[in-house]
């Protein structure tokens, strides 16, 4: 078969590396104290809602993510990696200690995620759903479902690099998915969401956002 090319083989070993560099230090969640992160989580209320579930799709939805997602993408913020928003950046310099993020990333992962906000079509949830599932042969573009699970949901929390993405809001999807690919954020591990996004065109990026958005 063709498409055993040489990018999805990449894909394959990068998912393998992160497994087992992740099974070294396989953490159930929660990680930190979602009761006292409640709390903590007044800060980022604002934007991200007092549960999570942020009414503007600016702010991602960080209700039912998993807990070590949210730490890593704090720390990557503190440390530069993520460099994408400015915005968070300062809001990441306020979180001050590991307990803290932890305490925060467990109390936004215990919450549920509610209403979406846009009403996608019928035609680009089929379309996106395919891509999700099946990749695009001809591109090279890898399987979402390897990476982000069933509906997008995850694989599970002890595997915490890999994002819960279904549900997410629409436009932050799609703001991330082009900014992979132009390089404006390269905070993924082993180059491996980069590597899927560069070969999306805009029209895959539109229908798989709105197929992921519908999944809450
Ligand atoms: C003033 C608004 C604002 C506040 C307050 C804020 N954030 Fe954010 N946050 C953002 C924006 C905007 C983004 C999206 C960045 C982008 O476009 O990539 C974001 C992104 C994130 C992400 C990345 C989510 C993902 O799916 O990758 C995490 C985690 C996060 N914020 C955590 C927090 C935490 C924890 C707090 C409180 C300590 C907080 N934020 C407070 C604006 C804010
Ligand atoms: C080889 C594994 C892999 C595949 C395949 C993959 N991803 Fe990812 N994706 C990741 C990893 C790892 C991250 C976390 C990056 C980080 O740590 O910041 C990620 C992050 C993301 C994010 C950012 C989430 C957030 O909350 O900011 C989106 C959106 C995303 N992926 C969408 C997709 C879509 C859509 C596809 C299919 C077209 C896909 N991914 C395929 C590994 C993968």
């Amino acid at each position: 078969m063709k498409f055993v090319t040489a990018k999805a083989r990449f894909a394959a070993v990068a998912v393998a590396m992160v497994m087992g560099g992740y099974a070294a230090t396989l953490q159930a969640e929660p990680i930190g104290d979602a009761a006292a992160g409640e709390a903590k989580a007044g800060l980022c209320a604002g934007c991200h809602g007092a549960d999570g579930n942020s009414e503007d799709a600016t702010y991602p939805r960080l209700a039912g993510q998993y807990a070590g997602y949210i730490v890593k993408q704090i720390k990557d913020f503190q440390k530069g990696h993520r460099t994408n928003n400015e915005t968070m950046t300062g809001m990441a310099a306020m979180v001050a200690s590991d307990e803290d993020a932890k305490d925060i990333g467990s109390y936004f992962a215990k919450q549920k995620m509610k209403g979406a906000l846009t009403k996608p079509t019928k035609e680009n949830i089929a379309a996106g759903e395919k891509l999700f599932r099946e990749g695009n042969a001809k591109s090279g573009v890898y399987g979402c479902i390897n990476c982000h699970g069933e509906s997008g949901k995850g694989k599970s929390a002890s595997v915490s690099a890999f994002p819960v993405i279904g549900g997410q809001h629409r436009d932050y999807l799609i703001k991330q998915l082009t900014e992979f690919r132009d390089g404006a954020r390269a905070n993924d591990p082993a180059g491996m969401m980069s590597g899927v996004a560069k070969n999306l065109t805009d029209k895959e990026i539109q229908s798989v956002a709105e197929y992921l958005s519908s999944q809450i």
